[in-house]
């Protein structure tokens, strides 16, 4: 079969994910999807038998990021299984913020809840000079962790550490968090993809969706200076309970920042920030 044909046959296999068809081709023979557009060949048998089982994985409901092991985040490659999260578009806004603040200052910064990494790699991707440590409670999401730094050539810390149970060791100028947010029931509740497929321990955030940003404040004396830098993804109507909770904890500066499809996304803010240490102004 030639591969336009064969993409006719996908997008309508696929339905309302049709966009994923040169995605699935494109992976199975290792063509660009610019390639075979242009210059469209044979499948091969074993191309075909392979295609058609992805197909029949993603028609069930499957993420095809866990089908085909791996997503882009950010323009680079990571790798992805069933113990970390895919991945969001939407938290590229939580990477983009910490990266225009830091730019290319000699920061230590950690990612709390690194999972696949995609946040903690990305910010040590493009700010070389920044010392990026990241933490999860988990071996196996660590080890994930682990082989996207080495797949995306950089050097980070990775440490294990349950952070309701645990302070991490040091303190950091900045630290950059897409915890788990959403309310306990309604992860259980829910019939659909997500709790389905991800891992629930990535998604809990407790009966109000709030305890990790809670325990974040709590944290903060322990391992932010004056004046560190915190930037936190919420959900998308928690933007008002998450201020309360880091105005009452001697945060300042708080910033609620939207993502391109204009919802509250992101939290910025200083802790007991000083006129004396503008270390990130
Ligand atoms: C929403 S996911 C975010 C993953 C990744 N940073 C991203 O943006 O795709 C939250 C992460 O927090 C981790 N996590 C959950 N409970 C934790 C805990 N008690 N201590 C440390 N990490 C935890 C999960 O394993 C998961 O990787």
């Amino acid at each position: 079969m030639v591969v336009g044909s064969l993409r006719a046959k996908l997008r309508k296999e696929l339905g309302d994910n049709e966009h994923e068809a040169d995605w699935i081709i494109a992976h199975v023979t290792k063509m660009s999807q610019e390639e075979f557009i242009k210059n469209p060949r044979d499948i091969t048998e074993e191309e075909y038998n392979e295609i058609m089982e992805i197909t029949a994985r993603r028609s069930m409901g499957e993420p095809l990021q866990y089908i085909l092991g791996e997503t882009e985040f950010m323009g680079l490659t990571f790798k992805v299984d069933d113990n970390v999260l895919i991945p969001r578009q939407d938290t590229e806004t939580l990477v983009e913020t910490v990266i225009k603040k830091i730019k290319d200052k000699n920061v230590r910064v950690l990612d709390i809840g690194t999972g696949s990494g995609c946040v903690g790699i990305s910010i040590a991707k493009l700010c070389p000079n920044a010392e990026v440590t990241m933490l999860d409670y988990s071996e196996a999401v660590l080890d994930v962790a682990e082989e996207n730094a080495k797949l995306n050539d950089v050097n980070v810390n990775l440490i294990k550490c349950d952070i309701l149970e645990e302070i991490p060791e040091g303190k950091f100028d900045v630290i950059v968090s897409n915890p788990p947010y959403i309310e306990t029931d309604t992860i259980f509740s829910l019939d659909n993809i997500v709790a389905r497929y991800e891992p629930p321990e990535a998604l809990d955030g407790g009966f109000d969706g709030l305890m990790f940003y809670q325990r974040i404040a709590e944290l903060a004396p322990e391992i932010m200076d004056d004046n560190s830098f915190l930037a936190v993804e919420i959900g998308y109507n928690q933007a008002e309970a998450v201020t309360e909770i880091l105005d009452e904890a001697e945060f300042s500066a708080i910033k609620v920042i939207e993502d391109p499809c204009e919802n509250e996304r992101v939290i910025t803010a200083k802790y007991k920030s000083s006129l004396f240490s503008d270390l990130i102004p």
